[in-house]
């Protein structure tokens, strides 16, 4: 790699200004300028007000905000340049590789599935099973990523996903699943999940599909080994059987998901 230019696609950001200092007037006027003359270049990323919201915040960016410090601004209405770039017709690996922030864990579980000798539509769930944890938002991550994938899978596959956020809180000694010391750990002794939860988890344990979600709970692996020898391109081919790979790319279909997958892809977007 040259070593002049270790990042080609993200340095046009890193024009030297040096420190304000050690700056003399003009060098100062000149940098300032400089700034100025790239702000007009440069693209405004709006945050969703739930990301604000994240920060503690109830507040929404508008643009009238965003022309007081730039009356040029324009916004960003399409890919935010400081992410990894889609291509042209994402398929669910390239949301793997490009937005999700983490797949171990994923993998990890698919894998442990996989050696258990489970179904192909287990180890699919497994894969899945938190994609809205490190890709989408945390809280009732069953759900949202059950919603994400079910036009794209067995309705079995996102039905256990979408269950495993009840089922993680209770045991199930049939199986050996306890409840996760972790949680302990994570949330106090005293813990008691929501009655949205508990009702939830009364509903799925009489269900046709309890085991395939219950499933999900038995190979969830909290202990991650980072020696652990996972790789994505494993499962390329189970992907390939069980997703159903929109030929428009995942986000410009039609689907009653769609909309999630495109957020995912441009999150930044001012409308
Ligand atoms: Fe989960
Ligand atoms: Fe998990």
């Amino acid at each position: 790699m040259d070593d002049e230019h270790p990042h080609p696609h993200t340095d046009h950001h890193h024009h030297h200004h040096g420190d304000p200092t050690t700056m003399t007037m003009s060098d100062r006027a000149d940098a300032a300028e400089e700034a100025a003359m790239h702000e007009l270049e440069e693209l405004v990323a709006t945050k969703s007000s739930l990301f604000h919201l994240a920060d503690g915040e109830v507040k929404v960016d508008t643009s009238q905000a965003a022309w007081a410090k730039n009356p040029k601004a324009r916004f960003l209405m399409g890919a935010d340049p400081r992410l990894p770039q889609m291509p042209e017709k994402p398929t669910l690996v390239d949301y793997f590789r490009c937005r999700f922030a983490s797949t171990n864990h994923l993998l990890q579980s698919a894998t442990h599935a996989l050696k258990g000798g489970h179904p192909e539509k287990v180890v699919m769930a497994c894969l899945l099973h938190d994609i809205a944890v490190v890709g989408f938002i945390r809280c009732d991550h069953g759900y949202w990523g059950a919603q994400m994938i079910e036009p794209y899978v067995e309705q079995e596959v996102s039905w256990a996903i979408r269950m495993h956020q009840a089922l993680r809180f209770f045991p199930d000694e049939s199986v050996g699943y306890g409840y996760p010391e972790m949680y302990v750990k994570l949330f106090g002794p005293d813990y008691k999940p929501e009655p949205y939860i508990v009702a939830e988890y009364e509903r799925a344990r009489k269900h046709k599909w309890y085991m395939t979600s219950r499933l999900i709970t038995v190979n969830d692996i909290y202990s991650f080994d980072p020696n652990a020898k996972v790789n994505l391109d494993d499962f390329v081919d189970i992907i390939g059987r069980n997703f159903k790979q929109p030929k428009e790319g995942l986000g410009w279909d039609n689907s009653p998901s769609a909309h999630m997958w495109r957020t995912l892809m441009w999150p930044t977007r001012f409308l």
